[in-house]
């Protein structure tokens, strides 16, 4: 397994331009399964994650091609209705087939996600919302297994705005019967982008970043020209915070601020000047000291869940107390202890973390549980007193597309390790 080690204390400088959208460039390959011709894609990230589902639909009949960000894929004659477990288990995500399966062939059997390092994330939003539009579903050795005659559109409230749930009805409403009225949507700029590629090749979804979204099916989808994924908001703010917390200055190109709004302002109230430029952002210190702040996380437009961990290693060396509730995931604090090993002064009450500022992180070796807490441990290592080795950055290879390279553009002293063993 792959480690980073960096030697903290540089003021990262320079440029620095976002990938394409992890959590856009998941629900919408998965929307693949609904056509019956080749789709094409741009500004595709190079992660790990993409890979899965790359490998994931070359294995439900595609065929895929990916090189230079563009990807094309291919239905072959027969599409099977199976995504094993062995693929699944690596990636939650992999549920999004579910919904465009049934869609598109009546039957699906999706080895159930298994809980991840954030929590047991369960599904049952999706499958009832499903089985609204007509899907009945078995639990059959750890498969879900559903089958249905043809899909038809249905009024469907969530009990809580899911994103993956959202994402799947989406896709299953587009080429259902009729109409899809969903409630109390997701409302996250991902859900946004894949409705809009969607509606580029003749879906019909209106309210896609509402709470309302509705949904008139249609018999066939085309894809007619290239679809760009939008930029990565998750990666643009962890660039923010890295130039804040190494007091230096980073312009962010592609940053899609006006997503961003619940980050910056929270950002900017601990001391971060945030200057628009274009479609570039540029962040660095206000004064010489950054100030505790509060944070709640809440679904879209509230602070993003996915950025919780890393705004908690900025908030350890800021001046002052801070609590930090994280209310999406029920154990999104795996990050803590290790930033309590490097010097960080945190505790955990459920829910809530309180923070203490220290003057300054002690490097160490550390080890990343989960996706963004690995981000956070880099961003602890980079403005730490000594050298930090982050390992397991497997975690960080699934979102994060070069991170040492583009760091290491930003004058950052940090360089990857290959790992012996075999991930
Ligand atoms: C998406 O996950 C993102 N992943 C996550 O990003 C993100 O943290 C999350 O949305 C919240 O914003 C992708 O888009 C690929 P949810 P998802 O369904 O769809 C519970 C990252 O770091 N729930 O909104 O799984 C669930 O247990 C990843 O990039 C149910 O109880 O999120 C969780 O506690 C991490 N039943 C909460 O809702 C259901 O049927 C949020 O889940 C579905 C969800």
């Amino acid at each position: 397994m792959d480690s980073l080690i960096m030697e903290g204390g540089v003021p990262l400088k320079g440029t620095v331009r976002v990938s394409g959208a992890k959590n856009a460039t998941l629900p919408i390959l998965f929307a693949s399964i609904l056509f019956d011709d080749t789709v094409e894609f741009e500004n595709v990230p190079d992660l790990r994650d993409i890979h899965t589902t790359a490998k994931l639909l070359e294995m439900l009949g595609f065929i895929v091609n990916f090189e230079n960000g563009r990807m094309q894929v291919s239905p072959k004659s027969e599409i099977s209705p199976e995504a094993p477990y062995d693929l699944v288990k690596t990636m939650r995500a992999s549920v999004l087939c579910l919904g465009p399966l049934l869609a598109r062939l009546g039957e699906a059997s999706v080895a159930m996600p298994g809980g991840c390092a954030i929590g047991a994330r369960p599904v049952d939003l999706h499958l009832s919302a499903l089985e609204k539009m007509g899907a009945e579903f078995t639990l059959d050795g750890g498969y879900v297994k559903g089958r249905c005659q043809k899909l038809k559109g249905a009024h469907i409230q969530f009990d809580f705005p899911t994103v993956g749930g959202t994402e799947n009805i989406m896709m299953a409403a587009s080429i259902a019967e009729g109409e899809t009225i969903l409630d109390n949507a997701a409302r996250e700029p991902e859900i946004v982008d894949l409705a809009n590629f969607l509606n580029s090749c003749g879906a019909k979804i209106t309210g896609a970043g509402q709470p309302t979204i509705t949904i008139q099916g249609v018999s066939r989808l085309k894809c007619t020209s290239p679809y760009k994924i939008m930029p990565d908001r998750i990666e643009a703010g962890t660039y923010l915070i890295a130039a804040a917390m190494t007091d230096g200055e980073i312009r962010v190109e592609d940053c899609p601020y006006k997503d961003m709004e619940a980050l910056c302002s929270k950002l900017d109230a601990a001391g971060v000047e945030l200057i628009t430029d274009g479609n570039a952002m540029i962040a660095k210190r206000k004064a010489n000291i950054l100030s505790a702040v509060d944070i709640v996380t809440r679904p879209h437009p509230g602070f993003p869940t996915d950025m919780q961990a890393q705004m908690m290693t900025m908030l350890s060396v800021c001046t002052g107390s801070s609590v930090i509730e994280e209310t999406i995931f029920e154990n999104r604090f795996m990050h803590v202890p290790e930033l309590v090993r490097m010097g960080a002064d945190i505790r955990l009450s459920g829910h809530s973390a309180m923070v203490r500022g220290v003057p300054i992180l002690t490097g160490a070796p550390v080890m990343a549980s989960d996706l963004r807490a690995g981000a956070a441990l880099v961003l602890a290592g980079l403005c730490a007193g000594g050298n930090t080795t982050v390992e397991r950055i497997y975690h960080l290879d699934r979102g994060y597309e070069g991170m040492e390279t583009k760091l290491q553009t930003l004058g950052a002293r940090i360089k990857r390790i290959k790992g012996s063993q075999v991930e």
